[in-house]
């Protein structure tokens, strides 16, 4: 009989919302897409065909929660298993702030991923480590500094970097993945827009691939910047019921749990989750709870699954208090009433219209001090309680957060003002 992995088990109750999962379901079609464009760049830069390099940027948006990080995390691991000998594409992971904040790094790791077939690169830092200060990141990303480069300097445009390194002695494509895309700036004029256009235009010839990763304004964003035509937009959501329940069983046999008397329980406590990710990883916090008791040793047949999925509920609600800003409490029965009312069909006039109809000048009806309607669309965009599908209509992605949210806002006064005025449309 396999040993339960206390110690794992331990590991996984101390780890983050966003931690990396033991067991990865899913998503193949996404990722399939991304290796599939990995490696078309490379196939394109090395065959001579480097005008047909642009405008391959994609974008992944999907409400907090839905696995957009853990998407490019799994990404990266998949690109390490191609073979090298074939251009095996490297993944660059940022995010919207780092990449504003120091810019030229980012240049510089992707010089370094470039230059040399990655294991070799990790084997020269590490020889090399001492002679370098500055950190460097061993982490499950391969992002690292060029020992020898950081000496003489670091590219500060993408046209040094090409200088530095000429088009014929790249050795492998990069994806680089920007992830939390929505809080990229929004002047198309920036040093960061520019590089970005840059990218997606390939006007460098570089083989770079931008993969964007955000929530559901992301490709408002991308437009924003100037990013234009050419993007390819997939949404992230729910896992299917098959999938969450092939995550706990595996995640079961994972850390040596003997899933084959539990199956019923499994199931119904995965689908308890309603296949959010966010939500399996809480459910599986509290399971992990449970099975270190002392009481419970690791053993599935002493779990008290109703205790279990309690306690996933309250890791839940904390995550969605936490999720709420400043201004969706002030405006909590705005928000309660929009959430009950809204049809899946609506689209941003029809949510504005609903807004408009419900907004009162009472304290939790009326409209956050300084926003329009259209700001505080916005907003409940920014924060995942809308979220544009591909027909460009607004839902709230997540059926048991818009509950929270209703609740929230109850019971809420009866309003006894007449709605509070129109704004104009932007
Ligand atoms: N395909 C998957 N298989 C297994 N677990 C997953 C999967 N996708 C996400 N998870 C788990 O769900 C949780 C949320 O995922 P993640 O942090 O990637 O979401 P996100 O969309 O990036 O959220 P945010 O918008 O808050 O950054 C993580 O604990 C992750 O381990
Ligand atoms: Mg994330």
């Amino acid at each position: 009989m396999t040993e339960v992995d206390l110690d794992g088990l331990h590991a996984f109750i101390a780890s983050s919302e966003g931690s990396y999962p033991p067991v990865f379901v899913g998503r193949e079609p996404e990722l399939n897409t991304l290796m599939t464009a990995a490696r078309e760049t490379w196939h394109l830069f090395r065959t001579g065909q480097s005008g047909s390099l642009s405008k391959r940027t994609h974008i992944v948006h999907g409400a907090p929660g839905a696995g957009k990080s853990t998407l490019l995390w799994e990404l990266d691991q998949r690109l390490h298993a191609v073979a090298p000998e074939t251009g095996r594409p490297r993944l660059l992971y940022t995010n919207s702030a780092e990449l504003e904040m120091d810019m030229n790094m980012v240049l510089e790791r992707m010089e370094g991923l470039a230059r040399l077939d990655a294991d070799n690169w990790q084997q020269r830092l590490k020889t090399m480590a001492s002679r370098v200060s500055g950190s460097i990141n061993f982490g499950p990303f391969t992002t690292s500094l060029d020992p020898d480069d950081s000496l003489h300097g670091r590219p500060q445009t993408l046209g040094q970097l090409r200088e530095r390194l000429p088009p014929d002695r790249w050795q492998t494509p990069v994806v680089l993945a920007i992830d939390e895309f929505q809080n990229i700036g929004s002047s198309e004029q920036s040093p960061v827009s520019r590089l970005l256009q840059a990218l997606h235009e390939a006007s460098c010839g570089l083989p770079v691939m931008l993969v964007l990763s955000g929530l559901g304004n992301s490709p408002d964003q991308a437009r924003k910047i100037g990013l234009t035509r050419g993007l390819a937009v997939t949404g992230i959501g729910c896992l299917s019921e098959e999938e969450a329940r092939a995550l706990v069983r595996g995640w079961c046999r994972h850390y040596g749990l003997d899933t084959d008397e539990h199956g019923t329980e499994i199931d119904h406590f995965a689908d308890s989750t309603g296949g959010w990710p966010r939500h399996l990883h809480f459910a599986l916090q509290a399971l992990a709870g449970e099975l270190v008791r002392s009481d419970v040793d690791g053993q599935l047949s002493r779990v008290f699954w109703q205790g279990v999925m309690n306690g996933s509920m309250d890791l839940r609600r904390k995550y969605y208090y936490d999720q709420q800003s400043p201004e969706m409490q002030a405006s909590a029965y705005l928000v309660a009433a929009l959430m009950r009312d809204l049809q899946p069909e609506r689209g941003p006039i029809g949510v504005d219209r609903l807004i408009h109809r419900h907004r009162r000048k009472e304290s939790g009806w009326r409209l956050p001090d300084g926003m329009s309607s259209w700001d505080f669309q916005s907003h409940l965009i920014h924060r995942g309680v809308l979220h544009p599908g591909d027909d460009s209509s607004l839902s709230c992605p997540i059926p048991s957060f818009r509950d929270f949210l209703i609740a929230q806002g109850e019971p809420a006064p009866a309003p006894a003002q007449e709605p509070d005025g129109a704004s104009p449309q932007p």
